[in-house]
């Protein structure tokens, strides 16, 4: 029996992917190597763990290819991450990311569904909590998405929720994944202009660019700035380890919904002065609020430690700390 990860390649994907193998678990990763996705990650697990893993660099949207990929193996659970995650990209280019994330979505639960493949953990986002009006966020508040990204999101857990039974669903609503394996072992790749706080700060601090942009310092915040639930990328990967192991006992035909975050929100001054203590100094200016930005977003995570027994346990020094390996 082997567990099919899609956009495996990616930040998040090739992190769960380490866990699992950690664990002795079969995987098979399949991506299309878009989204800045070199292979580094598939070739670094491959060379570590060769027996265990298979890719495919394939589409999810190419039902022929997935077809074959499921006749080819025993796979009884899908952890899906493949998906285009840029709000910006997202407004330039909608139809882009309803046609990646959500027809990609449809063909997967096509091919699932044929092969008699039931249960799957999706890769949501507290994105779909759009500006809430009250923090900390719990799952049971509005989903109000306010870009095309975030409808993507929205949509798939729709579609989710309205599968039948034998159907098992766990969606994890990530909130901000930082930092990487203490080993070393992976990369986050990205875009030379990342859009996220913290690949932009790490260019920063590495010499790759000069100055990093604060995006507004006139919040209602404690320091004016934005705040924010990050989570070290392997709290974030464990929690999809408690989901796998929980999803037996999802009743068929339902899906249950989990925010993954820590329960404490920093803002971005924060983040920049706990770097600044690890002795990386940020060179910043203030600049323009960017359209879109809460003022402040992070989780309420009981359910995730109450129903899976996760709960993240790595401080902020801890992702700042490992976000420079
Ligand atoms: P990533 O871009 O690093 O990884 C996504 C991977 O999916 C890439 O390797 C890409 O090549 C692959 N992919 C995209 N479309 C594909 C397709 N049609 N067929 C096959 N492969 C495809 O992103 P990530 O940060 O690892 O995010 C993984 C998932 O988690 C995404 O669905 C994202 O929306 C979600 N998410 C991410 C964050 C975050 O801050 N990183 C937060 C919440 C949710
Ligand atoms: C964090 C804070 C910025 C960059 C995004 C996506 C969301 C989800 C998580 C996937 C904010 C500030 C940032 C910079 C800055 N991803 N900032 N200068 O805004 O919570 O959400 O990532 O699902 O969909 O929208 O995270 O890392 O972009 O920003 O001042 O150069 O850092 O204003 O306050 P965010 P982020």
């Amino acid at each position: 029996m082997s567990i099919l990860i899609t956009g495996g390649a990616g930040y998040i994907g090739s992190h769960v992917s380490l866990e699992l193998l950690r664990l002795n678990h079969k995987i098979i990763i399949v991506d299309n190597l878009s989204s800045y996705s070199t292979g580094y990650n598939v070739d670094a697990l491959k060379n570590k763990y060769s027996d265990n893993v298979t890719f495919y660099k394939c589409d999810i949207r190419d039902y022929n290819n997935l077809t074959k990929i499921f006749t080819e193996n025993t796979i009884n659970c899908v952890i899906h991450f493949a998906g285009l995650k840029s709000v910006k990209e997202s407004t330039l280019d909608p139809f882009m990311y309803y046609h990646n994330n959500v027809m990609g979505t449809l063909v997967l639960l096509e091919v699932m569904k044929n092969h008699q493949c039931y249960n799957l953990i999706f890769s949501s986002s507290a994105t779909i909590y759009g500006i809430s009006e009250k923090t900390p966020i719990y799952e049971n508040f509005p989903i109000k998405p306010i870009n095309p990204y975030g409808q993507t999101k929205a949509m798939i857990e729709t579609i989710l929720n309205d599968l039948p039974a034998p159907w098992k669903i766990i969606n994890l609503r990530y909130f901000n994944p930082v930092g990487l394996d203490s080993s070393g072992l992976l990369k986050e790749e990205s875009h030379i202009y990342p859009e996220n706080l913290f690949p932009y700060v790490i260019k920063v601090i590495k010499g790759n660019l000069e100055t990093l942009t604060i995006f507004g310092n006139d919040y209602h915040t404690r320091d004016g700035t934005p705040i924010r639930d990050y989570i070290h990328i392997t709290d974030l990967s464990l929690a999809h380890i408690s989901a796998f192991n929980h999803i037996d006992k999802v009743l068929p035909g339902e899906s249950e919904s989990f925010n993954i975050g820590t329960g404490t929100g920093y803002t971005v001054l924060e983040i920049i002065d706990c770097f600044q203590k690890l002795g990386n100094p940020v060179n910043y200016r203030i600049g323009d609020r960017r359209d879109g930005d809460a003022a402040e977003s992070y989780a309420c995570s009981d359910k995730a430690y109450e129903v899976l027994g996760w709960k993240a346990t790595k401080t902020l020094s801890e992702m700042c700390q490992d976000s420079l390996l």
